[in-house]
């Protein structure tokens, strides 16, 4: 329940009829763009545009390197919507508003839901710039009680207990591997996981992440995830590696400049991750 009395559906749904208002299309596939991957907006052709501030109960991103705006358009002759920047539990907001955007898409028609995001890298074999699939998420904020789908049910978006044990699908993550072998390029799979933030992690909490199996360590993603298989939308996860997490404290009291590093790598690597969604799109187009 929100401070209105409304539950995060019916905010949803309020949202999805002031969309439905005014966009001509029928979006299938959801893609989220994460730090330093906004550009991927550019993909988009035919663009409807609509900042985030114009959508009732939309959040608003307060983070540099998070646009906001929702874009509703063509991508590989495909209907797409696409989040140009995300908002984030560290934010302030809550795991309701995070992942707002998410079933708003899904109540627009988005039966796929394509997220990427920046993740610092813990497994030793990767490199600064690699793409992740992500194969499978370990929950830290959720299995300490922050979790989206905590409170009412509503049935008519999903079960009260969605099952996870195929969160990211199998058949998407075989494409996402097709697609890069296709353009030459190297993934990485991986086990993701989320913690709050907004600092970033201790070398000590680093190699607790380790030790249960984290390949890579982020701030997002996962809320969002969790919305949209309650309501049953399929999902790729897609990390970019921005920065090596440092496992043994330094000893050097200078800090790191770590977002900068973070959206730097955004940058170098975004014409990478955009060709390689443009490329899983393209191979989905005929399956939609
Ligand atoms: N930790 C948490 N979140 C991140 C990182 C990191 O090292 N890099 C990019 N997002």
């Amino acid at each position: 329940m929100c401070a209105s009395g409304a539950t995060p559906f019916r905010l949803a749904e309020e949202a999805v009829e002031w969309l439905r208002a005014r966009v001509r299309r029928r979006p299938v596939v959801a893609i989220v763009a994460g730090s330093g991957l906004g550009g991927l907006v550019h993909a988009v052709s035919e663009a409807e545009r609509f900042p985030y501030a114009d959508i009732p109960h939309f959040p608003v991103s307060t983070v540099a390197g998070h646009a906001g705006e929702l874009i509703v358009g063509s991508l590989a002759g495909v209907e797409v919507c696409l989040m140009g920047g995300r908002v984030h539990f560290y934010e302030g907001y809550t795991m309701h508003q995070v992942t707002l955007p998410v079933r708003v898409m899904a109540g627009l028609g988005a039966r796929i839901c394509i997220v990427t995001n920046a993740a610092g890298g813990i497994n030793p074999d990767f490199a600064v710039g690699d793409i992740m699939v992500i194969r499978d998420h370990i929950n830290l904020p959720g299995l300490a009680g922050h979790n989206p789908l905590r409170g009412p049910n509503d049935e008519r978006w999903g079960p009260r207990f969605p099952d996870l044990s195929n969160a990211y699908s199998p058949t998407l993550r075989r494409l996402a591997r097709q697609s890069a072998g296709a353009l030459g390029l190297t993934v990485r799979e991986g086990v993701y996981a989320m913690v709050a933030g907004p600092n970033y992690e201790t070398p000590a909490e680093l190699r607790l992440l380790r030790l249960v199996g984290a390949d890579a360590v982020g701030m997002s993603t996962v809320p969002e995830v969790l919305v949209a298989r309650h309501a049953g939308v399929r999902v790729l996860g897609l990390s970019l590696i921005t920065n090596k997490v440092i496992l043994e404290p330094r000893e050097d009291d200078a800090p790191l400049e770590l977002h900068q590093e973070v959206l730097d790598v955004g940058a170098r690597r975004a014409d990478d991750v955009r060709r390689l969604i443009v490329e899983i799109v393209t191979r989905l187009a005929p399956t939609l």
